[in-house]
């Protein structure tokens, strides 16, 4: 066993006032991150100042240079070293690594801060990406601490990415020939590609003037050397060095001196400029700065920066309020009220493609995991939900297929990997009907939508999801449930792959849509969903279409019972020799969690008593302390006919890891049959908040949720993996804030029926709805679900629906539990 196995401990707190976590040892098991930026301008950041800058694209428009999978760990971000004479160390402790008297980290929402204290000097970095302006800003603060008067160096350092992520790790033929930069005052430019074929560039400034500078990494750094102790740093003193070619760098030196108690800000602008295209020069071969200069100008001094900070966390504390939780238990409120919402938003930021898992360089953004972030972020940014689900539904083909993923600068559908996963098109009716009822907003549905991208081709997204709906009832296997096609939630179940070759993709090799295997977790979604469809119908009057609609979910239904029971559980899936996945008569896989959760949050099996038989097998074979792994028995062995599921060691990933996204379905499911105690402590079990004290086995970062937490069969059980990105998010958003506390929106209003543990006590939640707040009181004298009483404005209302009412502004609910 390794040692750290064998400590609990914590790295650092959370300080709900200021939303923030504090890290205190810069040693935390992984990097902890952060991310800036709210809408064009990115950057990653991590608790040592590691991380990078970007463009809309991770991948096309990097700005700073990252080293993946590096040794040391985390390689490569925005460093301020300090030379006193005496020591070379960084406020954020890398890389110098230097030992500090005091660090400390502080994430905030869309912040990050740092403190270090070194030899009676303090230094302070805040960082922030203003809202509206395509820069990150370091705010640099350095206090003499001590009694005597304190001279020093100061030198900034970012090293230049050369634009396209991809190619500046592989094709250093090219590109080591490429670097330009230009120097003006105290603003160093990255223009390596302006002269051809780009019309943008870079740049790194300070308020002050320098005492010099470098671009040429290599002088710099000196030869043979890491980034922990510069030459130019421990020489004191920078070459002025302009880079030609090979790897350019902007680093400034200022020298300091601050009488006792005297402080000094500084701020750091890192900045992107596009030019239009007949205002590239200012002369021959010289860029045009003005847009430079004009952006370097709003933030000259403190005041512009404290403004343009006060407006970040205005903007911020707008969003984070619409959704506002007060109970006893502060683990809750913390996590509702600050980095669930946080991570929702992040993860419809960034999709899939930037963190410190996801390379900025992989795939495009998945038409699946689009659809279900969307179901996390829609009641705070609900406009670019609806432009996110006119998009999505942009790509998908006449006969209700969709492309697994797209490319979010082009938004076409990508062929590479092409179509095939059959449970892709009803995710697009979930998002769509998760954003009419949180918008009321029906006119998205009579939108004309493309198909495959083509104008000529477009229909009203109602149709859409129509064909989404018939594409699953057209496509069903001998069982009568719907064909899997090349994998459907679960990306690793391959049942008509069989891949027997490293390099052959497990998703796309091989004939990919067999007529035989079958998926009975699509089977759920198709009844979850198509009632879903057959409301949205309803909605605008097609009673016709509507009564079509439950028709087949009810045929569907009753063929799940039927031929998608195992005794005790859901089966998973049939193969494509009609053999059982997921069942008693496997050898190994023989229970998995997806059609346990989907079924029963579909409603499939209440009144047989199959879902409570289901959820309870779940509990029995499937949790851990750690949460609810994905299935069981491991595979230990790789089966050609499964695929990618059987490729990993036991307890990783999706053999029998605990997938963190599929959770909450079965928490939602302990609500839909009501209890409580079981929905929250499953809910506890993968919360990053409820884990913290863990840190030292789990890992990750302590405020956001990963995708995956190892399984009982993995030998390092517990530890958590790939954090930030991932549908962890929106679904346990979904599951908190709308199963278990019970604000749930319907197309009539907002629904309350919470479903607690019975010792959960009274709450309050603000919810802002449609544009009216919601002052929502809740009396729970100890029972896990029941709304005994519903009085809206002094007046009782039958049921659990608050009736919305155009033009109403302010409602006042009461609501006994009972
Ligand atoms: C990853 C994918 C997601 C998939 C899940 C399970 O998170 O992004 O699309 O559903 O894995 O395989
Ligand atoms: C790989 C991953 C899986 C992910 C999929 C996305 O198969 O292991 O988690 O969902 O790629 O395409």
């Amino acid at each position: 066993m390794p040692a750290y196995k064998e400590t609990k401990m914590k790295y650092g707190y959370f300080d709900d006032n200021a939303k923030e976590y504090v890290i205190t040892s810069p040693k935390t098991p992984l990097p902890w991150i952060n991310y800036l930026g709210t809408d064009g301008f990115f950057s990653l950041v991590s608790n040592t100042c590691g991380g990078y800058s970007f463009y809309k694209d991770a991948k096309l428009l990097r700005l700073t240079r990252y080293r993946y999978n590096n040794v040391p760990a985390d390689n490569n971000g925005k460093y301020y070293y300090i030379n006193d004479g005496k020591d070379i160390w960084n406020p954020g402790w890398q890389p110098s690594k230097t030992p500090l008297d005091l660090y400390e980290c502080r994430h905030g929402i869309g912040y990050s801060r740092f403190t270090g204290k070194k030899n009676g000097l303090k230094a302070e970095v805040l960082a922030f990406v203003p809202v509206g302006d395509n820069c990150e800003i370091n705010k640099v603060t350095l206090t003499n601490e001590s009694e005597e008067i304190k001279a020093f160096k100061l030198f900034s350092y970012v090293e230049w990415c050369l634009w396209n992520a991809d190619d500046d790790m592989k094709n250093f033929q090219r590109l080591l020939s490429c670097g330009e930069v230009e120097i003006k005052g105290s603003a160093i430019y990255h223009k390596t590609e302006y002269r051809e074929r780009r019309a943008h560039y870079a740049f790194f400034s300070v308020n002050e003037k320098i005492d010099g500078f470098d671009t040429i990494r290599d002088d710099f750094l000196g030869a043979y050397n890491n980034n922990d102790r510069p030459d130019a740093v421990v020489n004191g003193k920078a070459g002025n060095t302009v880079a030609s070619g090979w790897s350019p760098i902007a680093s400034h030196q200022i020298n300091i001196s601050l009488k006792p108690g005297e402080s000094k800000t500084l701020i750091f602008v890192l900045g992107y400029i596009e030019n239009p295209e007949n205002e590239k020069w200012e002369s021959y071969g010289v860029i045009n700065k003005k847009p430079a200069e004009a952006m370097q100008a709003r933030y000259t001094t403190e005041a512009d920066t404290e403004k343009a900070f006060a407006a970040l966390k205005n903007y911020w504390d707008e969003l984070l309020a619409k959704y506002h939780v007060e109970s006893k238990d502060e683990k809750v409120n913390r996590m509702v009220n600050i980095w669930n919402q946080y991570q929702c938003m992040v993860t419809f930021n960034m999709s899939r493609s930037a963190s410190y898992y996801e390379s900025g360089i992989g795939r495009g953004m998945g038409f699946r995991d689009s659809c279900q972030d969307l179901l996390g972020f829609v009641h705070l940014i609900p406009d670019r939900a609806r432009e996110r689900i006119i998009d999505i539904a942009s790509t998908q083909f006449e006969d209700g297929r969709a492309y697994h993923q797209y490319q979010p600068l082009t938004k076409k559908g990508n062929s590479d990997i092409g179509s095939g996963f059959n449970d892709d098109p009803l995710w697009l009716i979930a998002g769509t009907s998760a954003y009419v009822r949180e918008t009321g907003d029906t006119s998205i549905l009579m939108e004309k939508v493309p198909f495959d991208n083509d104008e000529s081709k477009a229909t009203p997204l109602m149709d859409h999801l129509k064909r989404s709906f018939d594409f699953t009832a057209t496509h069903k296997g001998p069982h009568g449930l719907p064909l899997i096609g090349r994998a459907d939630w679960n990306d690793c179940l391959n049942l008509n792959c069989f891949s027997e070759h490293p390099g052959e993709s497990f998703q796309t090799f091989g004939p990919g849509e067999g007529p035989v295997a079958e998926s009975v977790f699509i089977g759920g979604m198709f009844v979850k969903y198509g009632k879903e469809y057959a409301d949205l119908c309803e909605l605008i009057g097609d009673k016709a279409e509507a009564a079509r609609a439950l028709e087949e979910v009810e045929k569907m239904n009753k063929t799940v019972l039927s031929e998608g029971w195992d005794g005790e559980w859901f089966v998973r899936a049939y193969d494509a020799y009609s053999h059982k996945v997921g069942s008693k008569e496997c050898e190994e896989g023989q229970i998995y969690i997806e059609p346990q959760g989907f079924c029963v949050m579909a409603g499939i099996g209440l009144a047989e008593g199959k879902a409570v038989k289901a959820l309870d097998s779940v509990k029995e074979r499937l949790d851990t302390e750690y949460g609810v792994m994905i299935l069981q028995p491991a595979y230990t062995k790789y089966h050609l006919e499964l695929g990618e599921v059987s490729s990993y060691p036991p307890g990783y990933k999706e053999n029998a890891g605990i997938f963190c996204h599929n959770n909450p379905w079965v928490s939602i499911a302990e609500t839909v049959v009501g209890r409580g105690d079981r929905a929250f402590e499953i809910y506890k079990k993968t919360c990053p908040a409820y884990v913290e004290d863990i840190s030292e086995i789990h890992r990750t970062e302590p405020y956001v949720y990963s995708q995956m937490v190892a399984g009982r069969d993995a030998k390092f059980h517990g530890e958590a993996k790939n954090s930030w990105l991932t549908g962890t998010a929106a679904w346990t958003f979904v599951n908190i804030s709308q199963y278990i506390l019970g604000i749930c929106p319907t197309h009539k209003g907002l629904s309350v029926d919470p479903c607690v543990p019975a010792d959960f006590g009274d709450f309050t939640v603000v919810r802002k709805f449609r544009g009216a707040t919601y002052n929502i009181s809740v009396e729970n004298k100890g029972v896990q679900k029941g709304v005994k009483e519903l009085v809206v404005d002094g007046r009782k209302i039958e049921g659990t629906v608050i009736p919305f009412e155009e033009g109403k502004s302010e409602y006042n609910v009461k609501v006994i539990m009972g």
